[in-house]
């Protein structure tokens, strides 16, 4: 898997209201690697996520997977966003049979890989309720599954954890962090929250806004076997600090 960002610029509106979003952002990812975007909000996370995921386009600059341009979405690309984004009609298990429904799976295929994935995530026993059944971190679970079921060469994850509670969070950050170890998955991970980027990411990338481009890139280079106890290592400690300094360079000034 080889996903090549390349001088992408993205503008809307016409005319006068045209406002240049995304100037120039160059990156590349490739299998197994998992990269983080931070940045202020408005500086042009979700718009990166949407063109790569090909729900909108590039204005100019070009974005490749595989070396094949993005023109749409496709399931090789599997999304989690901030927001449950479940059919409230569908049980757990029926969500994550629907996509491998569409690409045209065997039944039985599908019925196998639903189970499986339910209990990737932990969540065998959940199979047979509805989303309004579930708590907020179970629903998201079932998305991650729904993702995973469809076997995307990457995951895109726009803020999938903001809208959970602090423990929940962190039991879905150390989710995320084995089941990456264990699959070797490739994602990329947006987010605000510096310790979800440091505690996940190999790479980081922060986005400075208006215009949106990339300012700096940090490699993660922390032992992270023990997820609980990182957060408290020095290590951890300094480069969150060092991040959040340059993100702060980026906020604007507060009236004094
Ligand atoms: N479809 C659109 N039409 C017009 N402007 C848009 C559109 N989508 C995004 N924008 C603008 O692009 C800028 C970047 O938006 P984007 O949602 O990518 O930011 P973000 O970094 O994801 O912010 P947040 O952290 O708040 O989610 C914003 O100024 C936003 O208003
Ligand atoms: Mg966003």
């Amino acid at each position: 898997m080889h996903l090549q960002v390349s001088s992408v610029c993205k503008s809307f509106g016409h005319g006068k209201a045209r406002k240049l979003v995304l100037d120039h952002v160059s990156f590349d990812l490739h299998s197994g690697d998992f990269l983080a975007l931070v940045g202020p909000s408005g500086s042009g996370k979700s718009t990166v996520m949407r063109l790569i995921a090909g729900l909108d386009h590039p204005s100019s600059g070009s974005i490749c997977l595989d070396g094949q341009p993005v023109l749409g979405p496709g399931s090789d690309r599997g999304m989690v966003f901030q927001k449950y984004s479940l059919y409230p009609w569908l049980t757990a298990a029926q969500n994550v049979a629907f996509g491998m429904e569409l690409q045209g799976r065997s039944r039985s295929e599908v019925r196998e890989r639903t189970g499986y994935f339910l209990e990737v995530v932990g969540l065998a026993d959940a199979a047979r309720r509805l989303p309004r059944e579930l708590s907020g971190g179970m629903q998201q679970r079932v998305a991650i599954a729904r993702a995973l079921a469809a076997d995307p060469k990457l995951l895109l994850l726009d803020e999938p954890f903001g809208a959970l509670d602090i423990q929940i969070r962190e039991s879905m950050q150390e989710f995320l962090h084995q089941l990456w170890q264990r699959t070797g998955l490739t994602a990329l991970l947006i987010t605000h929250d510096l310790e979800e980027a440091l505690l996940l990411a190999n790479r980081v990338h922060i986005l400075a806004p208006n215009p949106g481009r990339i300012v700096r890139s940090v490699a993660v280079t922390l032992d992270r076997t023990a997820m609980a106890d990182v957060r408290l290592s020095a290590e951890f400690l300094a480069m969150r600090e060092d991040l959040a300094r340059g993100l702060r360079a980026l906020e604007p000034a507060l009236p004094s």
